[in-house]
């Protein structure tokens, strides 16, 4: 053996029998971690947060809370093609879920917010969401609550005010704990063979080969990794797929909606496709209603390929073992201004048209 073969072939023999199986797939995927918390998010910040998560009273008609689009009972998301908010209002893009969301570099379809903290402030304000005049009128629906205010000085020191600042701080340690770790993913990834059905690993196999993990790789399978920056990726990539005008997939511009830079048209950042079984319909207008036809349009869009009836089973068989373990969750119990509403939607309503 001369001493090129022996170059080339010594890599590969030692590669194989340092990694397992499951270390050539840990390449492309990784477990996801079991925690999210960040110094501070103590139980009693948690539970406040989750309090605010799931208080409809945050919104102008006092029927529409973060859990109305985000329904944490179940995928995460609301199940329309877009979501509707206070009046019946609908806006323009699909809900995504909001667990796991602590794992990614940034939030929204287009990245627009940075963190969870940034995020929660827009929907209380988004007039097809919960529809508050500003964020002091949120506030100030908090403040009429005593027990509110108690608990936020129980947690933010009894010299704090109750403010839009520590309310969304609440609400983003409370979405840290929503995360669903222990998938069969995860379970084969920690060597566990039989954690996935044959099928599963199929899908797996072709997830990789067909080039899927170029976007969706690591923990959440959107590209992020720890303190990774935001990265978006072209969609729909090939745009004469028949798809585009099908779904009309061209319609959102995205990321350039944010960045005001027209280089971005048509971004999106990567969505998670953790427990992505439970969050149909797909995409970022909620146009395509079942994961195999979202399947066969990624292929499509993004690597121009077509694939056939059995790769798309092995695939959202694949998909199945990304359903991870849900934490326990207990239904707060919300404080209440003792014998008096806080709700006085027609007058604050026609204060809006005035505005
Ligand atoms: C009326 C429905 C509605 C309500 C109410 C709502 N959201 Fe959302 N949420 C959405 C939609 C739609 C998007 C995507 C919008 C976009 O990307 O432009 C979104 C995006 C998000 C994201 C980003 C997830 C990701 O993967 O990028 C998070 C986190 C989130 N919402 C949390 C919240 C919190 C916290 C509240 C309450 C303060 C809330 N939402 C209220 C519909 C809603
Ligand atoms: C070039 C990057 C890229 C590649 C390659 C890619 N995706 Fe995607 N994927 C995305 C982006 C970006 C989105 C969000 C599209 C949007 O705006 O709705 C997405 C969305 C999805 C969704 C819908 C998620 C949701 O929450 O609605 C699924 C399912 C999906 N991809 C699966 C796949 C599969 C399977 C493959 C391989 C056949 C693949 N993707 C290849 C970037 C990519």
């Amino acid at each position: 053996m001369n001493y090129t073969t022996r170059a080339r072939i010594q890599p590969l023999a030692i590669a194989i029998l340092i990694l397992g199986i499951a270390d050539v797939h840990a390449q492309d995927f990784a477990p996801l971690p079991k925690t999210a918390a960040l110094p501070g998010d103590t139980n009693e910040k948690i539970e406040l947060g989750k309090k605010l998560f799931f208080d409809p009273r945050l919104s102008s008609t006092g029927t529409v809370s973060c859990n109305s689009c985000h329904n944490v009972m179940e995928g995460g998301d609301d199940g329309r093609a877009t979501s509707m908010g206070v009046d019946g209002l609908t806006g323009p893009r699909n809900a995504p879920t909001v667990w796991n969301s602590a794992f990614q570099a940034s939030q929204f379809w287009d990245g627009r917010a940075a963190t969870l903290e940034e995020q929660a402030k827009g929907p209380m304000v988004a007039d097809v969401e919960m529809g508050m005049l500003a964020h002091d009128q949120v506030i100030g629906r908090i403040k009429d609550i005593p027990a509110y205010i108690q608990e936020f000085q129980a947690v933010y020191g009894d010299d704090s005010d109750v403010t839009i600042e520590n309310a969304v701080d609440a609400i983003a340690a409370f979405e840290r704990v929503l995360i669903t770790p222990d998938a069969p993913l995860d379970r084969y990834l920690a060597r566990q063979k039989d954690a996935m059905s044959s099928a599963q690993i199929r899908g797996m196999e072709l997830f990789e080969s067909t080039g899927c993990t170029e976007c969706h790789s690591g923990p959440a399978l959107n590209g992020w990794r720890p303190d990774s920056e935001a990265e978006f990726a072209p969609f729909p990539r090939i745009p004469d797929s028949d798809y585009v005008t099908q779904y009309e997939l061209t319609a959102d511009l995205g990321r350039s909606n944010a960045s005001g830079d027209s280089a971005d048209d048509h971004h999106f950042k990567t969505p998670t496709l953790r427990n992505i079984t439970l969050t149909a319909p797909y995409f970022h207008n909620g146009r395509v209603n079942s994961l195999a036809e979202a399947c066969r349009v990624m292929a499509a869009t993004q690597l121009d390929v077509e694939l056939t009836d059995a790769e798309v089973a092995d695939l959202t068989a694949f998909m199945e073992s990304l359903e991870g373990e849900f934490p326990e969750l207990i239904f707060p119990r919300l404080p209440s201004r003792s014998g008096e509403s806080v709700i006085r939607a027609p007058a604050e309503k026609r204060q809006r048209e005035e505005s």
